[in-house]
């Protein structure tokens, strides 16, 4: 199993910090963000991870992350030469993820305490050719992917709704997937939205769409820390006690 981060973006929500430095390089607590998605896959036996970032921090990345060998993984990156979307950035891995392989994608700004490896067990277990999303509880979905669920088989999840003014449910789709090398066709499929950008909810919806979307509901504390709120949050968590 390998793993993929993807740590581009402008991140606009946190300007002026992150015209001077790219989001995932912010630091939480007292390490830079991009380290906590490292370490999560690294505890779940993950350890050849792909970084998908953009040019702005790219020096700085390598810089500080080298190789990965100070932090007990391997590391390959690429370029997203810019913005078209989470999905288009997870499109770059195609090359990175063998014939018939599987993988972990993280959101570089998801932070969160929950263990990934039951997830992952899992998700290998599933069939070829599905996917796998994992949920959180908030109190306001709205600003979130939201999951509608399949009445009849309560494993699967039916649609995928972006950021819905009247969201059907309490959950967010939290930024932690898990696909196998299909999910480059999917993306394939899909179109641009309205903003431009190739949406990681439209592939996740032509999973939902065929009966191959399950899901997993994280217990402990999530956040993205796109915004100068959420980062606070995320550093007060992450202090040492929260390592
Ligand atoms: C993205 C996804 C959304 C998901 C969120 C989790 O939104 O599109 O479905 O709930 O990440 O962090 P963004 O924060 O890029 O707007």
């Amino acid at each position: 199993m390998k793993g993929v981060i993807l740590a581009g973006g402008t991140g606009t929500r946190l300007y002026p910090l992150t015209r001077l430095i790219n989001k995932h390089l912010l630091p939480v607590g007292e390490s830079p963000m991009i380290c906590y998605g490292i370490d999560k896959l690294k505890q779940a036996g993950i350890t050849d991870i792909l970084l998908i970032i953009g040019k702005q921090s790219a020096g700085l990345y390598t810089d500080f992350l080298g190789s990965g060998r100070e932090m007990g993984v391997n590391l390959t990156y690429k370029i997203q030469e810019q913005a078209g979307g989470i999905a288009e950035a997870l499109g770059l891995a195609r090359g990175f993820i063998p014939a018939g392989g599987r993988f972990v994608v993280l959101l570089g700004d998801n932070l969160f305490m929950d263990d990934l490896q039951p997830f992952v067990e899992k998700f290998k277990k599933q069939p070829y050719g599905s996917a796998r999303v994992l949920l959180k509880p908030v109190k306001d979905s709205r600003r979130y992917g939201v999951p509608v669920f399949d009445e009849h088989n309560r494993k699967l999840i039916t649609r995928i709704e972006e950021k819905p003014e009247h969201p059907k449910s309490n959950y967010s789709v939290t930024g932690i997937y898990m696909y196998d090398d299909q999910v480059f066709e999917r993306i394939e499929a899909t179109s641009p939205s309205a903003r431009g950008e190739l949406e990681i909810t439209d592939v996740n919806n032509l999973y939902a769409r065929d009966g191959k979307l399950e899901y997993d509901v994280l217990r402990k504390w999530w956040t993205d820390a796109g915004t100068f709120d959420s980062l606070r949050e995320a550093a007060r968590k992450m202090g040492k006690a929260g390592q």
